[in-house]
C-alpha cells in the first residue's frame, strides 16, 4: 500500500506518470466515468478548505465512486480527544482512501501509519501540499512544455508556504532550475528547506525582497497568500499582508509567455484586474486540481487506465 504525505514518496518515473494520467483524463474525461465505481473517499479536513476538500470530492463521484468526511474539527470526534492514529484506525473501516488536511505538521504522516488505506496529505501545516504539487507541475508543464531550465520566482509568504515548500521540493529534480524566492526578510524559505532540499541538489537560488526588478527574468512566477492562520501575532500579519500587489503595471515587467500561478485563495496579492490576461494561469490549476486528484484516487488505489490499460503504479 503507498501514501503520498510529502512529493518525495513518488519517484521522478511515477510523478511523471501521475501528470500523463491527468492529461489523458482531462481530454476525455467520460471515458474515466466508472473507473471508481463502488470505492469512498473519507475527507477529513481539520483545517478550512475550498479547492482540495471540494476537487478530492468531485474527483471520486468524476469516477463514479462515493464521498463522506467532516470539514473542520469540531465536527468530529477530535473536539473529545479522540487522536489522528485512533481516527485513521477507524476511518480505514468506513472508506477505501483518506484525504487529511491538518494544521499540525506531520499528523497525515502519522495517519498513515495507523491506516489500513492509502492516505493522502491534503496539506498539513506549513510543512507540504504535495497534491497541489502535481496540478502546479501539470499547469507549468502545459504553459512552458517543460519542467526543467526554468527561472521560477516564488513570491510572498515563503516561510508557512506549504505549496511553495512542496513544489520546490520536487523541482530541484529537474536540471538548470534556478529558483527567485522574493520576500520580506521575516518570511523567507525556512532554512530546513534550504539545507535538506536546496543545498544537496543542482539547483540554484537566490533570496531578494523586490518584485518590480525581478520579474523580467522569470520563466514562472507563483505568487502566494501571506497566511493571517500561521501568524502568532496580529500586529505582523498587518504589517505584512499587503506587501506584495501584482497589478496591470507590474504585469508589464513579466515576459509574454511567463505564466502567474498561484494556489488560491488571494487576498491582495493578485489584483483582480489581471484575471484576463492569458499569463494569470491560477484559474486553470484550480480546473487543473479536478484532473490531478482524478488521476491520484486512481494511482493509489491500484486501478488500470481504462484507456491505455495501465496502472502507475507498479510497487
Ligand atoms: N489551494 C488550496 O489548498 O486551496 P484550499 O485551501 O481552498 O483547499
Amino acid at each position: 500500500m503507498r501514501h503520498l504525505i510529502e512529493p518525495a514518496d513518488f519517484s521522478d518515473a511515477e510523478t511523471l506518470a501521475v501528470l500523463n494520467l491527468a492529461d489523458r483524463i482531462s481530454v476525455n474525461p467520460s471515458a474515466y466515468a466508472h473507473v471508481a465505481d463502488g470505492k469512498v473517499l473519507a475527507t477529513l479536513f481539520y483545517e478550512p478548505s475550498t479547492r482540495t476538500r471540494l476537487s478530492f470530492e468531485s474527483a471520486t463521484l468524476h469516477l463514479g465512486g462515493r464521498t463522506l468526511g467532516f470539514s473542520g474539527a469540531e465536527q468530529s470526534s477530535a473536539t473529545k480527544g479522540e487522536t489522528v492514529a485512533d481516527t485513521a484506525r477507524v476511518v480505514s473501516c468506513y472508506a477505501d482512501i483518506i484525504a487529511m488536511r491538518h494544521p499540525k505538521e506531520g499528523a497525515p504522516l502519522l495517519a498513515s501509519r495507523y491506516a489500513a488505506i492509502p492516505v493522502i496529505n491534503a496539506g498539513d501545516g506549513g510543512h507540504n501540499h504535495p497534491s497541489q504539487t502535481l496540478i502546479d507541475l501539470m499547469t507549468i508543464r502545459q504553459r512552458k512544455g517543460r519542467l526543467d531550465h526554468l527561472t521560477v520566482g516564488f513570491c510572498g509568504d515563503l516561510k508557512f508556504g506549504r505549496t511553495v515548500h512542496s513544489l520546490v521540493n520536487r523541482l530541484v529534480r529537474y536540471p538548470g532550475n534556478h529558483f527567485c524566492f522574493i520576500s520580506p526578510e521575516e518570511l523567507r524559505v525556512p532554512g530546513y528547506v534550504i539545507e535538506d532540499t536546496l543545498v544537496p541538489s543542482s539547483a540554484t537560488f537566490e533570496e531578494v525582497t523586490n518584485l518590480e526588478e525581478n520579474l523580467p527574468k522569470l520563466d514562472v512566477l507563483y505568487m502566494t497568500r501571506v497566511q493571517k492562520e500561521r501568524f502568532f501575532n496580529e500586529e505582523d500579519y498587518l504589517r505584512l499582508k499587503g506587501i506584495y500587489t501584482l497589478d496591470a503595471e507590474k504585469m508589464k515587467l513579466l515576459q509574454p509567455d511567463t505564466p502567474v500561478l498561484h494556489p488560491l485563495p488571494r487576498v491582495d496579492e493578485i489584483a483582480m484586474e489581471i484575471d484576463q490576461d492569458p499569463r494569470a494561469a491560477y484559474f486553470t490549476q484550480v480546473q487543473n486540481g479536478l484532473y490531478i486528484r482524478m488521476a491520484l484516487i486512481m494511482t493509489l488505489l491500484g486501478l488500470a487506465d481504462p484507456v491505455t490499460g495501465e496502472k502507475v503504479l507498479t510497487c
